[in-house]
């Protein structure tokens, strides 16, 4: 059994001490969440919703993907796509990180290609301001996705997820997608004051935006904070897993498994898993059995096959789907969630990612 979580007191929080025991609850991925025995490996996909599938393209068509992003209906289509396609143990709400920036009022947009693009940069104390906390009611339309997809999905868990602070804070500090992160270091290095407070505002903005999804009905959350490989393990200590921690602090008392994810986080998975992760999502540079050592005693792993083996031909993808597999052993039950390393990309082929749940299931199956 893996720990549960330090909850803090429900009346101090106002949330419920416990999951919600909902339709979901004894799904395999919520059991393998848990580390109790499953029938074979859940798996899901990062990014499994978007342009790999013909049918995202087409229901997308003219609509803006922010604007997507807070239409219930299309959000909720969108969202069930991936699982009644690829029969996935998990749907992952269709929305993006930078939407509750958005919704405080940032003036943010997703440029197709590109990824999310700030039209003012956050850079002095000033621009703090402008990171308000995010109320439930500036996000109605998330509110109501999650209600009408839980509906819909039954005993399929729905996954919500928020962008973790460093994340979030790289695309406000640069203004955009970076390759070297070299304004939100001089942030972080040159005026640590200035830092901290960027990041706890962004913590108080992902923590709500999780617990809208929870109070709606999300039975999983995953914390993405793709681009934490950026730094090294001290600066790491120092500089992001406070504000980290908070977020997951904030969502403890729910008893919902909470993930967190990073790519290139192989010397962070020990840290990440410290800032209150249930269960640790890694990239494909670090093998499970290794990345159990890193993460220690009583969490889970999910992942971690090189989205790249998928355009490789079926018997490769398999053997190396079995790789990861029998890496996972390590982890001695069944807290394993089987993953890519990082997101599905548009030009997978989407057949190729319907063999690989079927054989994974199979594979796995005790
Ligand atoms: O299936 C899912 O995973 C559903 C939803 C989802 C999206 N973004 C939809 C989306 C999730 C979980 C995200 C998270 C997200 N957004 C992350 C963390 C995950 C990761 O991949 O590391 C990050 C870093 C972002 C920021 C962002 N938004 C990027 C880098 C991009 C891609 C830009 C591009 O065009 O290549 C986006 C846009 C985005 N978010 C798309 C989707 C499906 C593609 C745009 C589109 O379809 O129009």
């Amino acid at each position: 059994m893996s720990e549960t979580p330090a909850a803090t007191p429900a009346a101090q929080t106002g949330q419920q001490p416990t999951a919600r025991r909902g339709a979901a609850y004894d799904s395999v991925f919520l059991r393998a969440a848990r580390n109790e025995p499953v029938p074979h490996t859940p798996v899901w996909f990062m990014r499994q919703a978007g342009r790999s599938l013909p049918e995202y393209n087409k229901v997308r068509e003219g609509v803006p993907m922010l604007e997507s992003c807070m239409r219930p209906e299309l959000v909720k289509e969108i969202t069930l796509q991936p699982v009644r396609r690829h029969k996935v143990d998990a749907a992952i709400f269709f929305s993006d990180i930078v939407v509750p920036l958005r919704a405080v009022g940032i003036d943010v947009d997703i440029k197709p290609g590109v990824g999310p693009v700030i039209a003012d940069p956050v850079r002095t104390a000033a621009d703090l301001q402008r990171l308000r906390p995010l109320e439930p009611d500036d996000v109605p339309y998330i509110t109501e996705a999650v209600g009408l997809l839980v509906e819909e999905l039954g005993a399929t868990p729905l996954i919500g997820f928020a962008g973790a602070p460093f994340t979030l804070a790289s695309y406000l500090v640069e203004g955009g997608p970076s390759k070297s992160y070299e304004n939100t270091k001089a942030m972080m290095y040159g005026a640590p004051e200035l830092w901290a407070e960027l990041v706890d505002r962004l913590a108080v903005i992902s923590a709500a935006f999780l617990q809208v999804q929870i109070e709606a009905g999300a039975s999983a959350v995953q914390l993405f904070d793709s681009w934490a490989g950026a730094l090294a393990p001290d600066e790491y200590r120092r500089s992001v897993l406070p504000a980290s921690t908070k977020v997951f602090d904030a969502v403890a008392g729910y008893g919902v498994p909470r993930i967190h994810f990073g790519v290139n986080t192989g010397e962070l998975l020990g840290l990440m898993g410290q800032a209150g992760a249930d269960i640790v999502g890694v990239d494909w540079r670090v093998p499970l059995n290794v990345a159990a050592d890193r993460v220690g005693p009583g969490k889970g792993l999910q992942g971690n096959l090189d989205p790249a083996v998928l355009y490789a031909p079926t018997r490769v993808v398999e053997t190396k789907a079995r790789e990861v597999l029998h890496a996972a052993q390590a982890l001695g039950g069944s807290h394993h969630i089987f993953n890519l390393g990082h997101g599905v990309m548009p030009t997978m082929d989407p057949d190729a990612l319907t063999r690989l749940v079927a054989f994974v299931h199979e594979a796995s199956a005790r």
